[in-house]
């Protein structure tokens, strides 16, 4: 079994709405998948209050139980679903996480908080990748400059940032309202889309060899991670 921690400091960058609709794409594709809603809030739970996919209310303190406890029950993958505080929660979810994917808005305080959250993955020696959500879609097949802007400055840190950019789409929103993930909602949409290509991607990169971040200090920065 794999974990897969969705992570992000700032509240509406849209890690609920990223771990649900992971979840059941990769429950579409074939996987025996859990959503584990580590948050309070209980957003994921309330979504998928509905639906068949398994859906587990815990918090941080319950996540190496829940982990165990879903590894002998024959899950393939975990996907965590986690508040944007305090720290310490979020760190229980990276401890027991195969990868963490950072969530992140392309805004300047989004990024910041996310490129704290990569130091904190570094410090932690976890693997990571920034994932950009609600990115505006690209105008007669050119990116805006917000995202390139985004994708140049994280990588100009170092940061590994997944090849797949979520796009602002009213799915998210409609499919959710229903309790489903958008791959059953619109299974032919762009949305549906790219989180089939997200969802692709992690487990490429659970399927291969996962490195962790090294401290920022070490001399060979993870260039080899720039894409999921
Ligand atoms: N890609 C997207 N397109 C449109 N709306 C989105 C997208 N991602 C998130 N949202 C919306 O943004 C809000 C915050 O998302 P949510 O997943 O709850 O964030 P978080 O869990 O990080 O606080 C919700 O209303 C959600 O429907
Ligand atoms: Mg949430």
């Amino acid at each position: 079994m794999q974990t897969v921690a969705v992570i992000s400091r700032k509240g509406g960058a849209g890690k609920s709405t990223v771990a649900v609709n992971l979840a059941a794409a990769l429950r579409d594709g074939g996987q025996r998948a859990v959503l584990a809603d580590a948050d309070p809030l209980r957003s994921s739970s309330e979504a998928l209050r509905a639906h068949s996919l398994a859906v587990v209310e815990t918090s941080a303190s319950k996540l190496f139980a829940l982990v165990t406890a879903s590894r002998r029950s024959g899950c393939d993958v975990l996907v965590i679903d986690t508040p944007a505080s305090p720290e310490a929660d979020i760190v229980a979810a990276i401890k027991v996480a195969d990868i963490c994917l950072v969530v992140a808005r392309p805004t300047y305080l989004d990024l910041a908080a996310a490129l704290k959250t990569v130091e904190l993955l570094r410090q932690l020696r976890a693997p990571g990748v920034i994932v950009l959500n609600q990115c505006p879609s690209p105008r007669q097949g050119r990116e805006a400059r917000v995202v390139t802007g985004a994708i140049e400055a994280l990588r100009f840190a170092g940061v590994p940032v997944a090849g797949v950019t979520l796009r602002v789409r009213q799915a998210y929103q409609a499919a959710l309202s229903y309790g489903l993930g958008v791959t059953e909602w619109e299974p032919t949409g762009q949305a549906a889309t790219e989180t089939r290509a997200l969802a692709e991607q992690v487990l490429g990169r659970l399927r291969g060899e996962i490195q962790a971040l090294r401290p920022a200090n070490d001399a060979a920065r993870p260039t080899a991670l720039s894409t999921v």
